[in-house]
C-alpha cells in the first residue's frame, strides 16, 4: 500500500537520522509504521533493551526531521525498549535483563489522577467517567477528563466536543473545555470513523503525550477514561503515572463481575489502590409507572466490593435520559442536575471527593 504522502515526506526525513551502529533511521527495523492524522504524525523506534540511552539523540533528531515536514501536525515519537528483536544479532539480552520501566514522576498542573476502568467493554465507563467528573465538579473541584480509551474514544461524544484541542507555540495541546470541564481525548484528532491501529509502544507514546503535553492549567483531579479490561494502556498508564487509585465500573451480571475481579486483581498487583467499585445499569425505573425492575440481578457490585474489601461508591440506575443526553454530548449531571440519576453521581463525587481533597 503506498504511503500517506506526509508518511512518505517523514521516512525520507529519517533516512538523514543517524542511529547507533552508523547506520540511518528509516532503514533501520526497529522503525515502526508511521501514522499520520489530520493532527498528528506518530511513530515509535523499538530498540534492544539497555539501548534506550543510546538512542536518546536519534529519538529527538527523528522528530526535529519529522516536524519540518509534518506540515504544522504534532509529532509523537515513542522509544521503547521491547524484547529482544529477532534476528538482531545481539545476543546475551536475556528478557531478565530488560530494563525497568522509567521511573513514575508527577504530571504538571494535576494533583490528583484517578482511573475509570472496568473488565468488560460497554459498561458505562465513559458514561461514568463524564458525569462523575461533573460532579466532582460540582462539588468545587476543578476537574478535567482524560479520553485513555485510544480504540474507541468516547469523551467527544460524551461532552459534545468539536474539533481538535489548540496547540501552542511550544507543541504543547490546549485542553478542550465543556461545561467546566478541560478535556482531552485522541478522538478530536481523528478524523470521523477514522480506524487507527495503534501498536503497543505508540498507544503507550500517544497516552504518554496526550497526558504530559497538555497543559491542564492547575487541576485538583484529572479522570482518567481507560478503555476496557487490562491492555497496554492500564499498564503503561500504571507504570508511568503516581494514580491516586482506580475506580471499578460493573455491571450486576456476574459475568462482568467476574471481569471487574480480573481489572481489579491486575491493579493490585500493580500496587494502585482501589479507590471502588460502581455498579452501572443496577436497576431499571420504568418512566411510566415508577416501578423498579432488578433486570440484571442488582446488587451484585456491593457483594463482590464486601467480599474484596473494597469501598462501594454506588449503584447509578439504568435509565433513557442518560443514554439520550450521553448521545447528545449533555450530559446528564450538568443538564439535569436536580434529577434522581444526577444524585447518583453526586453520592458518588460526595464518597470520592475526601479522598482527592
Ligand atoms: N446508566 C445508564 N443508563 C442508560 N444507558 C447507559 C447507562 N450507562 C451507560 N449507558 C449507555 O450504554 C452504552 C455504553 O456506555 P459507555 O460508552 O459509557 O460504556 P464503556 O464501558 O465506556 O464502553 P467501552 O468499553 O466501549 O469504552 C452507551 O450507549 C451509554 O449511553
Ligand atoms: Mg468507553
Amino acid at each position: 500500500m503506498p504511503d500517506n504522502p506526509i508518511a512518505a515526506a517523514v521516512r525520507k526525513a529519517l533516512a538523514e537520522v543517524d542511529i547507533p551502529g552508523g547506520d540511518k533511521l528509516a532503514s533501520y527495523s526497529g522503525l515502526s509504521e508511521i501514522i499520520v492524522t489530520p493532527s498528528a504524525v506518530a511513530f515509535a523506534i523499538s530498540v534492544e533493551p539497555g539501548m534506550e540511552g543510546a538512542f536518546g539523540p536519534a529519538r529527538a533528531d527523528a522528530q526535529r526531521a519529522a516536524e519540518t515536514v509534518a506540515e504544522g501536525r504534532k509529532v509523537l515519537v515513542s522509544l521503547t525498549a521491547d524484547r529482544a528483536p529477532s534476528g538482531a544479532g545481539q545476543a546475551g539480552q536475556a528478557p531478565q535483563q530488560r530494563q525497568a520501566p522509567p521511573g513514575k514522576s508527577p504530571v504538571a498542573g494535576l494533583k490528583h489522577i484517578i482511573a475509570v476502568a472496568s473488565g468488560k467493554g460497554g459498561v458505562g465507563k465513559s458514561t461514568v467517567s463524564v458525569n462523575m467528573a461533573l460532579a466532582l465538579l460540582a462539588k468545587g473541584l476543578r476537574v478535567g477528563v482524560l479520553d485513555a480509551d485510544l480504540y474507541g474514544p468516547s469523551v467527544p461524544r460524551l461532552l459534545g466536543l468539536e474539533g481538535r484541542p489548540a496547540v501552542r507555540e511550544d507543541g504543547i495541546f490546549l485542553p478542550h473545555e465543556a461545561f467546566g470541564l478541560k478535556a482531552m481525548s485522541i478522538g478530536s484528532m481523528l478524523e470521523k470513523d477514522q480506524a487507527v491501529v495503534w501498536r503497543g509502544p505508540m498507544a503507550a507514546s500517544a497516552m504518554r503525550q496526550l497526558l504530559r503535553e497538555t497543559d491542564w492549567g492547575g487541576l485538583d483531579v484529572l479522570v482518567i477514561d481507560l478503555p476496557p479490561g487490562t491492555g497496554d494502556i492500564q499498564l503503561s498508564l500504571c507504570q508511568q503515572v503516581e494514580l491516586d487509585g482506580a475506580v471499578i465500573v460493573s455491571t450486576p451480571q456476574d459475568l462482568a463481575l467476574i471481569d471487574a475481579r480480573k481489572a481489579m486483581d491486575m491493579f493490585r498487583r500493580l500496587g494502585i489502590p482501589l479507590l471502588g467499585l460502581i455498579e452501572n445499569m443496577s436497576y431499571f425505573i420504568a418512566p411510566d409507572t415508577g416501578a423498579r425492575y432488578d433486570i440484571f440481578g442488582h446488587g451484585g457490585a456491593r457483594k463482590a466490593a464486601d467480599e474484596l474489601g473494597i469501598p462501594f461508591l454506588g449503584e447509578v440506575p439504568l435509565h433513557m435520559a442518560i443514554r439520550e443526553t450521553s448521545d447528545h454530548g449533555t450530559p446528564l449531571v450538568a443538564t439535569a442536575p436536580e434529577g434522581a440519576e444526577a444524585g447518583a453521581f453526586a453520592a458518588i463525587a460526595g464518597k470520592l471527593a475526601p479522598v482527592l481533597a
